[in-house]
């Protein structure tokens, strides 16, 4: 199936994410983000519903991000301060592509809709894998923006929701680990 397990194993076994304030040109070109989201694509999904998409936004895009975003966030919090309002416009600022992914279920569809955003989970997941075989770093992040309708709108139309920020570039510092849980706690034998 695979021609390299040992190099899939071995990814898996060390794989961890960028941090986008860390990420430098280069991005991905368009048609490797195609590639990538070509790849994303194998997703299971309950039905083949395809309960996800993606919105690329251009670097040249993001002084608009930081309009929106300002936008909404003044809407929910009248009195926001300087420093909350640099932190957005850093943040919109960060790593060479920006994709948003967003959970698009079919509300009609018998297919739960608890599978159809687990689904864009694993879209997400498959999305950063496929981002690190394409020889770059991603980061998935969410934060105040995934949460607020007005920034959703921003992207396409209800019914749906972010399902994350994924910033992806070259790393330009070593990727850090970061604490893991035992494997105790995780796995265990049921004890039916
Ligand atoms: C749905 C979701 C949202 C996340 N949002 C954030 C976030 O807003 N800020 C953040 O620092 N990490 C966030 N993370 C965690 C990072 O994506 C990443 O998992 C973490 O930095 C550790 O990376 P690694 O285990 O992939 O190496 C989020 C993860 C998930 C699954």
């Amino acid at each position: 199936m695979f021609n390299d397990l040992s190099s899939l194993a071995s990814y898996l076994a060390s794989r961890r994410s960028g941090r986008p304030r860390e990420m430098i040109a280069p991005g991905p070109s368009d048609t490797q983000i195609e590639k990538i989201v070509e790849m994303a694509m194998r997703t299971p999904d309950h039905g083949k519903l395809a309960p996800w998409r993606v919105v690329s936004v251009g670097k040249d895009q993001r002084d608009r991000l930081v309009e929106g975003m300002t936008a909404a966030y003044l809407k929910e919090t009248p009195g926001a301060g300087r420093l909350e309002l640099e932190a957005l416009d850093k943040i919109s600022n960060e790593a060479p592509t920006l994709l948003i992914v967003l959970s698009t279920p079919d509300q009609s569809s018998k297919i739960p809709l608890w599978e159809q955003e687990l689904s864009c989970g694993a879209f997400c997941m498959n999305l950063i894998h496929a981002v690190h075989a394409t020889g770059f770093v991603g980061s998935w992040i969410t934060g105040w923006p995934a949460f607020n309708d007005d920034v959703r709108d921003l992207f396409g139309k209800t019914p749906q929701k972010i399902a994350g920020f994924i910033f992806i570039g070259t790393a330009s510092a070593e990727l850090k680990e970061r604490p893991r849980p035992e494997l105790s706690q995780i796995l265990s034998k049921w004890d039916g």
